[in-house]
């Protein structure tokens, strides 16, 4: 066994966004996390999805248009939650937005194609942890937006999965609580009886 790998993935843990700082990854770095993202599972070899990476003045850009989509929706939005807003993809130098291109197969089911797009933001977390960053993956409400998703980059028969914020960590985030796995795993028996 490689005990780096097991190390590693024995211990990775997300940063949230607040915590992501400078320096971000340089193209050279990106270039290898953008690979490892798209080296998923992926039934039928579609790769069904593809990455919208949102860095530099473009996340105060997408940010704003995320202010002026929730605050046309609610003329009461507080000043503060539209802030909130035009902060969605700061203070992280950047984020890849996973959007899933699912459509009917002969084969593949669309669920398995999002199950594949849904893989991506997994291996981007791992992509960026594994180049000395750290990544947070969020969906919040702009992934299940139509019009956000729109001016996120998403075409109407497309739906973003998720995005992963990617910077260095400003914090040691220690660890949170694991699920006890002895009440989670069973080893299988014969049922009594065929259901039905
Ligand atoms: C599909 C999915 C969506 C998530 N959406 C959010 C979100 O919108 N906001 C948030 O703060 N955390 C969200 N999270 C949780 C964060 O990624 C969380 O920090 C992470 O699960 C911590 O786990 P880790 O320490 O094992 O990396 C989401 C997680 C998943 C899997």
């Amino acid at each position: 066994m490689d005990r780096s790998v097991a190390d590693y993935l024995l211990t990775r843990r997300s940063v949230t966004l607040p915590f992501l700082g400078e320096p971000g990854p340089d193209p050279r770095a990106l270039r290898t996390i953008l690979t490892i993202g798209a080296r998923v599972p992926d039934h039928g070899k579609l790769a069904p999805w593809r990455l919208i990476v949102f860095s530099g003045d473009m996340r105060a850009r997408a940010g704003e248009l995320l202010a002026k989509i929730a605050g046309g929706r609610d003329p009461n939005l507080s000043a503060e939650n539209l802030e909130q807003e035009r902060n969605r993809f700061l203070p992280a130098p950047l984020t890849i937005g996973v959007v899933s291109t699912a459509k009917e197969h002969p084969k593949i089911p669309i669920v398995e194609q999002r199950h594949s797009a849904v893989n991506v933001c997994l291996n981007l977390l791992h992509g960026a942890h594994a180049t000395g960053f750290a990544g947070h993956w969020v969906t919040r409400w702009f992934t299940y937006d139509a019009k956000a998703s729109a001016a996120l980059g998403a075409s109407p028969h497309e739906a973003f999965v998720g995005f992963v914020h990617i910077g260095t960590p400003q914090i040691d985030p220690g660890d949170r609580d694991r699920p006890d796995l002895d009440e989670l795993v069973t080893d299988w028996r014969p049922p009594a009886a065929l259901p039905g």
